[in-house]
C-alpha cells in the first residue's frame, strides 16, 4: 500500500486518527473500508465527508434523498473528498404516531453520536420533513463538525379543478367545507390525488419549507437553495455543489459554531416573520440555539419581528406557494428586500458576507414576494408573544394566519382535557357554544401528550361550521402545523400537565385575548387560581420505559425549544477513543 496518509502526524484532518493509523488498528479501518470497493487512495489524507441521509420510503417527503445523495457524492470526488453516505433516523410527519416531535430528539442525538463516533471530517445533512431539518442542525452544532445542510425541496404546485391547492393548508380547509357538509367524500378523494404529485416536502410555507429558508438564512444551506422543487433539476445541481463545497469546509474548518451566531439567529427571526413562518420555527430556533450556547429568548422573537412586514404570500398567509416563490426568487429575493434589517456582514457556509451574496438577488413576481413599501401584511403582522397569567412563560400566535378581528377578544372558555375529549364534543350538535366561545385544549404540551402534537387549529365545531363560522379563538399547549391557520393561541407554557395555569381554566371562566398588547388573561381572582392549585392532580404517568419515558422525564417547556435538558450544549468532535 502506498496512497494511505503518513502516521507520522502531518495530517491534520480527523479521519486520520483511523485512516493514518498505524498497525493493527490502521489495518482494520482501512481493510474494512476496502470491503466496500474503494481503493487504497481513498486514504491518502483527503477530507472523509459523511452525507448524513434521512432518506425514507416511511418519510415521503425524504423518499427522494437518494438521488439528492448522488449527487452530493459526485460534488465531494470531483473537489478532491472521499464521500460516505449513510442512513439517519427519519421523521415524516404524515405517518407518525402519536407524533413526529416526539422524535425530534431522538433523531438529533443519533445523528450527533453517529458524527461523533465515526472516521468524518465534515458532513452534508440530506433533510425535508419538518423535524429532519432542525433535528440535523441541533446534531451538528452539538458536534461542530464543519456542516452543509441541503434540504430536498418542495413538492411541485399542487392542482385541483384548474387551481393551485397547497399541502396541508388545503387539508384543513377541505376537512372544514367536509364537516360543514359542503363537500363529498368523492371529491375529497380527487382531491387528495392532485395534492402531493411530485417529490419533495410541503409546498405551502409550512415548517418544513420554513425551516428549509431558515436553514438558508442561517448561512447553513447555499444560497437559493431552500426553493428548488425537489423535481428541479437544479435541486440537483445544488446539491452537487454543497458536495463540492463541504470538501473545501473541512479544509478551512469552518464550523457550524462560526456559521450560526447570535447575528445568524436574528437575522432567521427577521425572515422568518417575512416569509409568514411557521410558529414551530419559534420551538426549532429555540432548539438549535440551545445547543450552541447563543443566548436567544421566546421574546426575542417577538421583539425581533415587530417591525418586519410579511412579505412573501404564500399559503398559508397567503395565497401562492414555493413553486411561486423559488420562481420569484426565492430567499435572497426576501433577504435583500430586507437588507436594511439584517446583519449582512454575516458569512455563512459560501464563506462570503450576506451583503455579496444577495446583492445581485432579483425578484421576478411582485405579487409573490411584496416590497417591503407595500407589504403583504404591515409590520409586526408575524408571530406575536403573548404573556399573562395564562401563559407566564410566554403563548404564541402567528397573526397572519389569524383573523383580525378576533385577535382582541373576549369569551368564555370551553375547556376539554384532550383533543379527542374535544372531537367527540365538537361533533355533537348540542354543544354549548357560539362564536365568542374560547376553546380551549389542553394536555397536548411537550410532557403532556407527549411530544406536543400539531393538534392547536383544530377543526370548529360542527354545528358551528354549518352556521358558516369559519374562526375562533382556539388555545392550547399544543402546536400547530405550519400550513395551519386561525386565530390559535399555541405553545402555551408552562404547559397544564406541568401544572401551568391552562391546567386550572373552568369552563365558563372568562378568557381575554389582546395581541396587540401581547396579553392573554385568565378572569380568575389569584386567591380562586391558589383554591384550584391546591386541588390539582398532576396527570397519572403514562410510560414505565422506554424512550417515551425519558422524554416526559427530561423535555424542557415549548418556550425554551422543548429539547431534552441533557441535551443542551454541545459536545465537540473530539475523536473518541480506540477500542482496537
Ligand atoms: Fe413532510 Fe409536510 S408532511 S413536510
Amino acid at each position: 500500500m502506498t496512497a494511505h496518509a503518513s502516521t507520522d502526524g502531518a495530517n491534520s484532518m480527523r479521519s486520520a486518527a483511523w485512516f493514518s493509523a498505524g498497525g493493527r488498528a490502521g489495518m482494520i479501518y482501512r481493510s474494512w473500508l476496502q470491503s466496500e470497493g474503494f481503493t487504497p487512495e481513498v486514504f491518502d489524507g483527503r477530507p472523509v465527508i459523511g452525507i448524513a441521509n434521512s432518506w425514507s420510503e416511511l418519510t415521503p417527503c425524504n423518499a427522494h434523498l437518494r438521488g439528492v445523495a448522488d449527487a452530493v457524492k459526485r460534488g465531494v470526488w470531483q473537489a478532491g473528498g472521499f464521500p460516505l453516505e449513510f442512513p439517519t433516523m427519519s421523521l415524516g410527519e404524515p405517518l407518525m404516531r402519536p407524533t413526529a416531535m416526539l422524535f425530534r430528539n431522538l433523531m438529533a442525538m443519533e445523528v450527533e453520536e453517529t458524527l461523533r463516533a465515526n472516521p468524518l471530517d465534515a458532513v452534508v445533512l440530506l433533510s425535508g420533513c419538518d423535524k429532519t431539518t432542525p433535528a440535523m442542525l441541533m446534531a451538528a452544532a452539538s458536534v461542530d463538525l464543519p456542516a452543509i445542510m441541503v434540504t430536498g425541496g418542495p413538492m411541485l404546485n399542487g392542482k385541483f379543478r384548474g387551481g393551485n391547492v397547497g399541502s396541508g393548508t388545503h387539508v384543513w380547509r377541505f376537512e372544514q367545507e367536509y364537516a360543514a357538509g359542503r363537500m363529498t367524500q368523492e371529491e375529497l378523494y380527487a382531491a387528495e390525488t392532485g395534492m402531493a404529485r411530485s417529490c419533495g416536502h410541503c409546498m405551502t410555507m409550512g415548517t418544513a419549507s420554513t425551516m428549509a429558508c431558515l436553514a438558508e438564512t442561517l448561512g447553513m444551506q447555499l444560497p437559493g437553495s431552500a426553493a428548488w422543487p425537489a423535481a428541479d433539476t437544479r435541486r440537483i445541481r445544488t446539491a452537487h455543489q454543497a458536495g463540492q463545497r463541504i470538501v473545501e469546509l473541512a479544509r478551512t474548518d469552518l464550523r457550524p459554531s462560526r456559521v450560526m451566531t447570535r447575528q445568524a439567529f436574528e437575522n432567521a427571526i427577521i425572515v422568518n416573520a417575512a416569509i409568514g413562518g411557521s410558529t414551530n420555527a419559534v420551538i426549532h430556533l429555540l432548539a438549535i440555539a440551545g445547543r450552541l450556547g447563543v443566548q436567544l429568548s421566546l421574546d426575542d422573537f417577538d421583539a425581533l419581528a415587530r417591525p418586519v412586514p410579511t412579505l412573501v404570500n404564500l399559503m398559508p398567509s397567503g395565497q401562492y406557494l414555493m413553486e411561486d416563490f423559488c420562481y420569484a426568487g426565492g430567499v435572497p429575493a426576501v433577504m435583500r428586500e430586507l437588507a436594511g434589517l439584517l446583519h449582512t456582514d454575516h458569512v455563512g457556509v459560501t464563506g462570503r458576507t450576506l451583503a455579496d451574496t444577495i446583492a445581485a438577488a432579483e425578484c421576478w413576481n411582485r405579487e409573490v414576494i411584496r416590497p417591503l413599501a407595500d407589504p403583504l401584511q404591515p409590520a409586526g403582522s408575524g408571530t406575536a408573544v403573548l404573556r399573562g397569567n395564562l401563559c407566564p412563560d410566554g403563548a404564541v400566535i402567528k397573526q397572519s394566519a389569524a383573523s383580525p378581528e378576533l385577535l382582541r377578544h373576549r369569551g368564555q372558555a370551553l375547556v376539554f382535557d384532550s383533543i379527542e375529549e374535544y372531537h367527540l364534543a365538537a361533533a355533537d350538535p348540542s354543544l354549548e357554544a357560539d362564536e365568542s366561545t374560547v376553546l380551549v385544549v389542553r394536555g397536548a404540551g411537550p410532557q403532556g401528550y407527549p411530544g406536543m402534537p400539531e393538534i392547536g387549529n383544530f377543526v370548529l365545531p360542527g354545528k358551528l361550521l354549518e352556521r358558516g363560522v369559519t374562526d375562533m379563538v382556539r388555545i392550547s399547549d399544543a402546536r400547530m402545523s405550519g400550513t395551519g391557520f386561525g386565530t390559535v393561541v399555541l405553545h402555551v407554557a408552562p404547559e397544564a400537565a406541568a401544572g401551568g395555569p391552562l391546567a386550572l381554566v373552568r369552563t365558563g371562566d372568562f378568557i381575554t385575548l389582546d395581541v396587540p398588547v401581547r396579553t392573554l388573561t385568565l378572569e380568575v381572582s389569584d386567591d380562586e387560581l391558589t383554591r384550584r392549585r391546591a386541588a390539582w392532580q398532576p396527570p397519572e404517568a403514562q410510560f414505565s420505559r422506554g424512550y417515551a419515558r425519558l422524554y416526559v422525564d427530561h423535555v424542557q417547556q415549548a418556550s425554551q425549544g422543548a429539547d431534552l435538558d441533557f441535551l443542551v450544549g454541545a459536545s465537540g468532535a473530539a475523536v473518541p477513543r480506540d477500542n482496537h
